[in-house]
């Protein structure tokens, strides 16, 4: 990291107009806001929320678009002080908005593979594949503790347990910002602050009641190690802790993240996510920069907030001294990536670079994908055989978008091989080293097979609407992300049983069965389901998680190249019961 340059700091400081220091403080969303606006109101930052790209979503559209933003916001005349702008994104497993990038595991699969090393080369892999597209700070990594599998992002979540997250926190970020000299580098953002994962009943943007030593002990834990590493950003969290809204909790914004844990970057608000503090947007804007809200995420309305703020500031409810240290957080964060020193993303030397979904950008991929997977039973069907005749069945066997699941191309995700550019589907792995494989979409059987690999599971969804509730709909209110992607309003399931959720799965599986021929169950998911049923009816059983474009990864293990390693980090349930004991325990994971 460079050292920072106070006094430049100062200078520009000294300069700025309110109005300057608003607009530095303003984040909103490309499709809302163009390059003359960017400069004319002194946009600090724009971002592309999930499924809203440019152009036709290739790395130089993203450049381009950049690019010209950039030129807007360091145009400096006697109005502008041509200070550059960020460009942020939700790279959360790779640069996962963008065509042909490579995609790497959720979280969750991560988890299992327990190899921080790993993480690292993940992170810094995925730094170049953002560069490349001449942007600069991703919202990642997410460093939930997922405590209810019903929550609709345990997939972001790498465990159950506060340790296990902590110990990919600071490879992640080093790996991330590494030289933080901007030209590996990008910007990370630790998220969401905090207590996401501990939402009563896994409800996303819920309410996380617990004592403050538990939450402590749980959700903030893992944010130690990121702020040792020097993380340069934090995302404030929709939940509220003891009926508190995040957003708008001075005591952990200001006192526990910046005071006591010496956080010298910048907080960011979620999309919208100062919208819930109060019918009134002026008090949910003062409330939210009085607690120590630096950037605002604020999409759409950025006008309003902008217009609020200076309102706010001038009849005294905001203090100067607030707004100045938040703009000094801003300026601080690009002074320490050397965004000063930068060329345009157009001249940047990763800018469009062949190393953008690359061949070895995958093999890092597809060999966390090897570390993964998790063997839940094996009765002598694994490891498979080359010359063996197998039937390749069930929704997910040929579709690279199940195996990519949500944040990837479109917020929700998508089905089939048409978005995922690169990598290879379950069924494209099989059949380039089984030339006898048959693939059968709707699991019918025809003729004589010595193995059926069945490859089944969730349907891809993100956020809230991958929510698992009794009843009931997702209430985003004013907070619905991204309006430019397909929203349902529906929660993904009511049940954790995935025989009710999908029961054609394990109709599969047994009509499969019953002809005698063993099968082997490939478990696509972004969570441990209950799958008691699919189990018993399968001869092995893999969990496979969320594992990307690499598919071949997975048949690297199938057939023997090597071993399976990845274990559970989230315990499987047996029933829907919160007091059963679980189908299998953390650290659970068979091999050959
Ligand atoms: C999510 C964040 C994400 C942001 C920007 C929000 O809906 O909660 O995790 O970074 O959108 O896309």
């Amino acid at each position: 990291m460079k050292p920072i340059d106070t006094p430049r700091i100062d200078a520009i400081l000294s300069r700025m107009s309110l109005a300057q220091k608003v607009g530095q403080m303003t984040q909103p969303e490309r499709q809302f806001i163009g390059p003359d606006d960017v400069r004319d109101w002194h946009i600090g930052s724009v971002l592309s929320g999930g499924g809203s790209w440019p152009g036709g979503n290739r790395p130089e559209d993203w450049v381009d678009m950049h690019d010209a933003y950039w030129e807007a916001s360091t145009q400096a005349d006697g109005e502008h002080l041509g200070i550059p702008l960020l460009y942020g994104v939700d790279a959360i497993h790779g640069n996962n908005n963008v065509l042909g990038a490579t995609i790497f595991p959720h979280n969750i699969g991560l988890g299992a593979a327990n190899d921080p090393d790993l993480i690292r080369r993940i992170a810094e892999a995925t730094a170049r594949e953002i560069l490349a597209c001449g942007v600069e700070w991703t919202f990642a990594p997410t460093l939930a503790v997922a405590r209810d599998i019903r929550w609709g992002r345990t997939y972001e979540s790498y465990a159950q347990t506060p340790e296990r997250v902590a110990a990919y926190a600071g490879p992640f970020v080093e790996g991330l910002q590494e030289r933080g000299d901007g030209d590996t580098g990008v910007i990370a953002c630790a998220k969401h602050w905090v207590g996401d994962g501990g939402t009563t009943g896994g409800i996303d943007q819920g309410e996380t009641t617990l004592s403050e030593e538990e939450l402590r002990r749980v959700h903030i834990m893992p944010y130690l190690p990121a702020i040792d590493a020097g993380v340069l950003t934090v995302m404030a969290s929709y939940n509220s802790w003891n009926g508190v809204r995040c957003h708008g909790h001075r005591k952990l914004l200001t006192d526990i993240l910046k005071d006591e844990l010496g956080f010298e970057g910048f907080v960011v608000s979620d999309w919208n996510g100062i919208d819930q503090l109060d019918i009134s947007y002026e008090r949910a804007v003062e409330i939210s920069v009085n607690a120590g809200v630096d950037m605002f995420m604020v999409p759409e309305e950025w006008r309003r907030f902008i217009r609020s703020t200076m309102e706010l500031v001038e009849s005294g409810r905001i203090p100067m001294a607030r707004i100045d240290d938040a703009v000094r957080r801003i300026l601080r964060v690009k002074e320490a990536y050397g965004l000063f020193e930068r060329p345009r993303p157009a001249e940047r030397p990763l800018s469009a670079a062949a190393s953008f979904g690359s061949a070895r950008h995958r093999e890092v991929a597809r060999e966390a994908v090897r570390k993964s997977l998790v063997l839940l039973k094996n009765r002598n069907a694994l490891p498979l055989k080359s010359d063996w005749k197998i039937l390749v069945a069930g929704h997910a066997a040929d579709s690279r978008g199940h195996l990519c699941g949500g944040f990837t191309v479109n917020w929700q995700g998508s089905h089939g091989n048409d978005v995922v550019e690169g990598g290879t589907s379950i069924w494209e792995a099989v059949v380039d080293r089984a030339p006898d494989a048959v693939l059968s979409a709707d699991g019918s059987v025809e003729g004589d097979f010595d193995v059926a690999l069945v490859v089944v599971g969730e349907d891809p969804y993100a956020e809230g609407l991958g929510d698992i509730r009794p009843h009931g709909r997702v209430e985003l209110g004013s907070s619905l992300p991204n309006p430019g992607s397909q929203v349902t309003l529906a929660p993904y399931a009511n049940t954790l049983e995935h025989r009710i959720n999908r029961p054609e799965d394990l109709a599969t599986i047994e009509r499969i069965r019953a002809r005698g021929i063993p099968v082997v169950t490939v478990f696509v998911s972004g969570r441990p389901l209950i799958t008691e049923a699919e189990l018993e009816a399968s001869d092995a059983f893999v969990a496979a998680w969320l594992p990307g474009s690499e598919g071949a990864g997975v048949t690297d293990v199938l057939f023997g190249d090597v071993n399976f390693r990845g274990k559970l980090t989230f315990e499987w349930p047996r029933s829907a019961d919160p007091d059963a004991s679980p189908m299998f325990e953390l650290g659970y994971g068979l091999r050959y």
